[in-house]
């Protein structure tokens, strides 16, 4: 990552650059509405902001999640972007493992990601099939659906993932 480039919480003046990013990052994905449902919500929540100078390069959005029928402190990481002038230079690598660390250090047990499996194993995400999505996911995308453990001493959750409104629809789990 650029030296320029700093990580920090997203706060509220950030929002018109955050909503500027992502049909720059998605252009063939309107990601607008779920991202302002997630930033509009109280708690539960970490947004991430990739900055340089005044610019958002990058954000990323962990949601705390539970256990349809268990306690467990999960969070599902999503959605990652970078403006697309500033791909492959360290951003998103940079936003997923300052968000880890935080997650780590709040307690939460295991990231849960539907990703590409080619970009987020290098961050040691791996198939998950012990907690299932909240939605049935196509068979192309089951691979997609992957997990991190950010406790290794930590029993390994089983169940349905339980995950808050914004992400309680079931045209985000579908091509
Ligand atoms: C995916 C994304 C967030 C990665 O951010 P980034 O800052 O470009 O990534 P980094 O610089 O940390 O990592 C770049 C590396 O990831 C690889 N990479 C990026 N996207 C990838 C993908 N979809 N599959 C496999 N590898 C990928 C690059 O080839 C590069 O590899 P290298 O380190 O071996 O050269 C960014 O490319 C992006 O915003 N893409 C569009 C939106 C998107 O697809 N988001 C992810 C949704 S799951």
């Amino acid at each position: 990552m650029t030296a320029s480039v700093a990580i920090r919480p997203g706060v509220f003046d950030d929002r018109a650059g955050i909503e500027a990013l992502y049909p720059d990052a998605f252009p063939d994905e309107d990601l607008l509405p779920v991202v302002r449902q997630l930033l509009d919500m109280r708690s539960g929540v970490l947004s991430l902001v990739a900055v340089d100078g005044e610019a958002i390069v990058g954000h990323v959005i962990f949601t705390d999640c539970g256990l349809s029928d268990a306690d467990a402190r999960l969070a599902l990481l999503g959605p990652l972007g970078v403006v697309s002038a500033r791909h492959g230079k360290g951003i998103g690598s940079a936003l997923v493992r300052e968000g880890h660390e935080r997650l780590r250090q709040a307690g939460i047990t295991h990231v849960f990601v539907l990703g590409d499996p080619a970009y987020y194993g290098r961050f040691g995400f791996a198939a998950e099939t012990g907690v299932a999505p909240p939605f049935e996911l196509p068979v192309s995308w089951r691979d997609a659906w992957q997990s991190l453990a950010l406790d290794n001493a930590a029993k390994p959750p089983r169940g349905t993932l339980s995950v808050p409104e914004p992400w309680n629809d079931r045209a985000l789990w579908a091509p």
